[in-house]
């Protein structure tokens, strides 16, 4: 059992707010209150050595005789100002929290957490509602530089958060998208052999075909080309876009595929945080415009877009007749780029609702949910 002493004023409310905290880590502690029972001048010399303070700075000088004895003077020594406090315990500031992890004057209160780093039982609020830990049971930090901030939604980023990277044994889950209806299509023979090579490094791939999907906002959104991109969207830890460069653009056919895509249905954000690669096919003799463009594109549908990317050019010499890619730098690159979205879709999955959790968006849905309770109580 955590053997915890509080010097402790009921009258206070920093005192019953570092009390509750206490008891909030699950630890009830011996409760000295001093103003009836106060400490001996050996056991306050030893508090404020430990504490490292010296008498002066434990005075208390509101609501006390401070004033009236002149204590603000510097002619007291330290034994006459304890000889004060004994004399007077309102004298001595509050609380005073003794700990296996150390001493502290606990002002404000929740700096007795500084010694007694045990977890807490639950949210905590201090008796004028101002939070202290919140529903995860952490410290909520206090930011007096950053008067805009709402220390309740303010998070640091933790290590601890990310415990779970890698924890997940299924083969990564990858969408492959490209953006041509043409027979021979070169975007799609790339896009084959990027799932050849995802499937032999242990992924599960799915390729959806553009075939027959209406243009955006072209059929309603029940059309059953719309529902299977969908599906496999949400169903999809990771993708692949590979588009054809045309006019200096990706394709219509391209767009309108994460065209269909919502960013969110209802509370589901089927793209966010989900990993992406990008490559692109042109007929030039070197180009990136496609792929800088699905780029944007990615990091607008809230995509971890992976650093390595594909472009072939000249992509009609690329493919034998059997649409089979030919041994090349390009064909290398191609591996390069779907080791490293293996690599990043195994790394990001299992923590990606915690990389892309914003204080925007979680202040957003706080003032919305007041805004509810607040509507209920009208
Ligand atoms: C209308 C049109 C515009 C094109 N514009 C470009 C271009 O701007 N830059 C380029 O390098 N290739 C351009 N190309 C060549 C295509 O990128 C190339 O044919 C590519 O293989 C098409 O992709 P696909 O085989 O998947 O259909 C264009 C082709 C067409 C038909």
């Amino acid at each position: 059992m955590t053997q915890v002493t509080i010097y402790h004023n009921p009258g206070c409310g920093t005192s019953r707010n570092t009390l509750a905290l206490i008891r909030n880590a699950g630890v009830e502690p011996t409760v000295i209150e001093y103003l009836k029972t106060p400490p001996t001048r050996e056991t306050l010399q030893s508090l404020l050595k430990q504490m490292q303070m010296t008498p002066r700075e434990l005075l208390r000088e509101k609501g006390t005789p401070y004033t009236e004895l002149k204590l603000g003077e510097p002619r007291w020594t330290d034994e006459q100002i304890i000889d004060f406090i004994l004399a007077h315990p309102i004298l001595m500031n509050r609380p005073v929290v003794v700990t296996p992890w150390g001493v502290k004057l606990c002002r404000p209160s929740e700096a007795v957490l500084d010694i007694l780093p045990l977890p807490q039982a639950g949210p905590f609020a201090k008796e004028d509602g101002e939070l202290v830990i919140d529903s995860e049971g952490r410290r909520v930090p206090t930011l007096p530089d950053l008067p805009n901030i709402d220390g309740a939604l303010f998070q640091v980023p933790g290590a601890e958060r990310l415990e779970r990277v890698g924890c997940s044994t299924h083969a990564p889950r990858i969408l492959l998208l490209y953006g041509s209806l043409r027979t021979r299509s070169f975007s799609k023979l790339l896009t084959l052999e990027a799932q050849r090579l995802l499937n032999a490094m242990g992924a599960e791939t799915r390729v959806y075909s553009p075939e027959g999907l209406p243009l955006p906002d072209g059929h309603p959104e029940d059309h059953p080309k719309v529902l299977e991109l969908r599906d496999l969207a949400a169903w999809s830890e990771g993708m692949v876009w590979t588009s054809p460069e045309r006019h200096g653009a990706m394709t219509g056919i391209m767009k309108a595929q994460i065209d269909w895509i919502p960013l969110s249905i209802g509370s589901v954000r089927p793209t966010q945080g989900k990993t992406l690669a990008v490559m692109e096919v042109s007929g030039g003799s070197q180009s990136f415009n496609a792929v800088n463009q699905l780029r944007i594109l990615g990091r607008w549908m809230r995509m971890i877009t992976i650093p390595n990317q594909s472009s072939v050019a000249k992509a009609f010499l690329e493919f034998d007749e059997a649409g089979r890619m030919k041994p090349s730098p390009y064909y290398e690159r191609v591996v390069d780029v779907m080791e490293e979205l293996m690599k990043f879709t195994l790394l990001t999955r299992d923590v990606a609702p915690y990389l892309v959790d914003r204080y925007s968006e979680r202040r957003e849905s706080a003032e919305a949910l007041s805004k509810r309770v607040n509507l209920k109580s009208i």
